[in-house]
């Protein structure tokens, strides 16, 4: 089973999608709000029944019902208003974010967290310390949605097939994030063979900066996160062993520790299998530290 808990927009989104993708036979919905997890349950069963898909949605506001899960999302908490950036809404989801956690380790302690939340990277921290799991079990999505736009703007620069582009981006869920392009190419062939390095710097600038203008535009960002999610989920429970970027605690590896941030992944049945080092230059280990720097300063300040 998979649990989600937070039933808002992203949470249903990421419902959708993993039902779609038929991830698991049953998937949960948690909210504390009354009514909402039930009445989203039902609008998305009616969808799969239409579609002729047996994905069973039950919405639940007792974490009880969680028993059993192999992956648990947590959404909950707020969402970021115009203007806010992530970091501003940890004083308000710390606290929230901690009491879900206590209750995934009474009733799914043996389950996978999928940390969403923001802000991604203390929370994932937050999740990793509360719960007492192994590193290996908590894999906050942040830099899979990051890496999602990056591939957009490179779609748009280029005109290239979306299919034909890989890209990367690591690091901070937030202002410090890292697009890395020197890691990211189309079908093989490096981005800096294509597009010179002026427009290289503006994609990546883009990257940082998109959200928050889909947020002004629209009052929040629901579809990428929720497909996002999905994909993560169906790599641990596909035990896919795909490569993708996810925010996990470090213990030494790029030279960081007691920190949880994101760094490239193989990510299987078992969550975190193996952390990739990539060979980073002076000025994307500059960025990576300004992250890491960012998330613990974050930390230590709650
Ligand atoms: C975003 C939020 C989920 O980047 O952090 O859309």
């Amino acid at each position: 089973m998979i649990t989600i808990i937070g039933s808002g927009k992203v949470g249903g989104d990421a419902a959708l999608f993993s039902a779609l993708k038929k991830l698991d036979d049953e998937i949960l919905l948690l909210d504390v709000v009354k009514g909402l997890p039930q009445g989203e349950a039902m609008d998305l069963n009616h969808m799969l029944s239409e579609q002729g898909i047996d994905v069973n949605i039950r919405g639940s506001n007792d974490y009880s019902d969680m028993r059993g899960s192999k992956v648990v999302v947590v959404v909950a908490g707020s969402g970021r208003k115009p203007g806010m950036t992530r970091m501003d809404l940890l004083k308000i989801n710390a606290g929230i974010v901690k009491d879900v956690v206590e209750n995934i380790k009474k009733y799914a302690d043996d389950s996978i967290i999928v940390p969403v939340t923001n802000p991604l990277d203390p929370i994932v921290h937050i999740t990793y310390k509360t719960s007492g799991f192994d590193r290996s079990r908590v894999i906050g999505m942040g830099n899979m949605l990051d890496l999602s736009r990056f591939i957009q703007f490179i779609h748009e620069a280029t005109g290239h097939s979306r299919d034909s582009i890989r890209a990367l981006v690591i690091g901070e869920h937030g202002e410090s994030m890292l697009p890395l392009p020197r890691f990211s190419t189309v079908s093989g062939i490096p981005l800096s063979s294509i597009l010179s390095n002026e427009k290289l710097d503006q994609l990546v600038q883009d990257t940082r900066q998109v959200a928050a203008k889909v947020i002004e535009l629209k009052g929040a960002t629901v579809h990428a996160p929720g497909n996002a999610i999905s994909a993560i989920v169906e790599a641990i429970l596909k035990d896919r062993k795909r490569v993708i970027p996810v925010a996990t605690p470090l213990d030494g590896e790029y030279g960081q520790s007691n920190v949880s941030i994101g760094v490239p992944a193989v990510i299987g049945r078992k969550g975190v299998e193996k952390i990739i080092e990539l060979d980073l230059n002076q000025q994307e280990k500059e960025w990576f530290n300004k992250g890491v720097d960012g998330v613990k300063a974050a930390l230590a300040g709650i």
